[in-house]
């Protein structure tokens, strides 16, 4: 177990639920596995449990928490022990990576990034979020503050972009009205989801946000429930099949040029 995390959010204290509340998705796992073409070997980085990691094609899994690592299920192969921003492999090791709801925590993303560029030869798909189209998400109405924490800690798109080089496409990502992957908008269409402390726990914005304003926010939230305010304005969702929300892909594809960014 690592003393102080690799990431902005301690996993060795708090990722002991991850696994059974963040169950791949299997309509955006089709998404992402589409990007990665028909690259024979994936390194996946910011592992966590193996979430989307396909299991046609060899991959190497890289996640630096003694926690997260153990949840891995049987059938996967253990992760290695290390982080984005050094990646104990040789230049073009992986026709492709991926890295899914991960880039937001590194402590160095830009190194991270590159790092990426440097140990693959394909395509890089990254799962994030957009921090401003997530202002648009109805949760803004009782907990701003959580929305405000998530907000700043995902890096701009267009930065990620700039710093892959290269062609890069950003596809917007529709999420299910019963996805299996309980992260924020997942919930879009069962607000009663939120009122569970687990569905909340598996949600690091929420674990990084004051507890009185968590507090305040789930009251507000339950009473509008109760009173059938959030269904007059919001009822809609309830029925609506996706949300087109703040899930992005980035995909980088093969660089052919001057080394990204002036390499590392
Ligand atoms: C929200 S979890 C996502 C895990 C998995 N990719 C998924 O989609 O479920 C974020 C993961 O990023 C890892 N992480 C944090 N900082 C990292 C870093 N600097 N390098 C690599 N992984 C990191 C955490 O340990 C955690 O397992």
């Amino acid at each position: 177990m690592r003393d102080t995390p690799a990431g902005d959010f301690d996993y060795e204290a708090n990722g002991s639920g991850y696994a059974v509340r963040r169950q791949p998705d299997p309509r955006i796992a089709a998404f992402l596995h589409a990007a990665l073409g028909d690259a024979r070997t994936v390194i996946n980085v910011g592992a966590g449990a193996g979430s989307y990691e396909p299991e046609d094609r060899h991959v190497v899994a890289v996640e630096p928490s003694a926690t997260m690592r153990a949840q891995r299920p049987h059938h996967l192969a253990p992760a290695l022990d290390a982080t984005a921003e050094r990646l104990p492999f040789d230049e073009d090791s992986f026709d492709a990576a991926m890295a899914t709801i991960t880039i937001h925590q590194w402590n160095d993303l830009d190194a991270g990034l590159r790092e990426l560029r440097r140990v693959t030869r394909g395509p890089i798909a990254i799962l994030t979020f957009d921090g401003d189209a997530l202002q648009r998400f109805w949760l803004n109405e009782y907990v701003p503050e959580v929305i405000a924490t998530e907000r700043v800690r995902f890096p701009a798109i267009d930065h990620v972009v700039g710093v892959l080089g290269g062609a890069v496409e950003v596809l917007d990502v529709p999420i299910p009205i019963d996805c299996t992957d309980g992260f924020g908008e997942a919930y879009y269409a069962r607000p009663e989801a939120f009122l569970a402390e687990d569905v909340r726990a598996a949600q690091s914005g929420w674990v990084l946000t004051d507890p009185a304003a968590v507090a305040r926010g789930v009251a507000h939230l339950a009473d509008d429930l109760a009173s059938g305010a959030w269904d007059e304005r919001h009822g809609h969702l309830r029925t609506q099949p996706e949300h087109i929300g703040a899930v992005r892909l980035v995909v980088a594809r093969q660089y052919v040029g001057p080394e990204p960014c002036g390499g590392q």
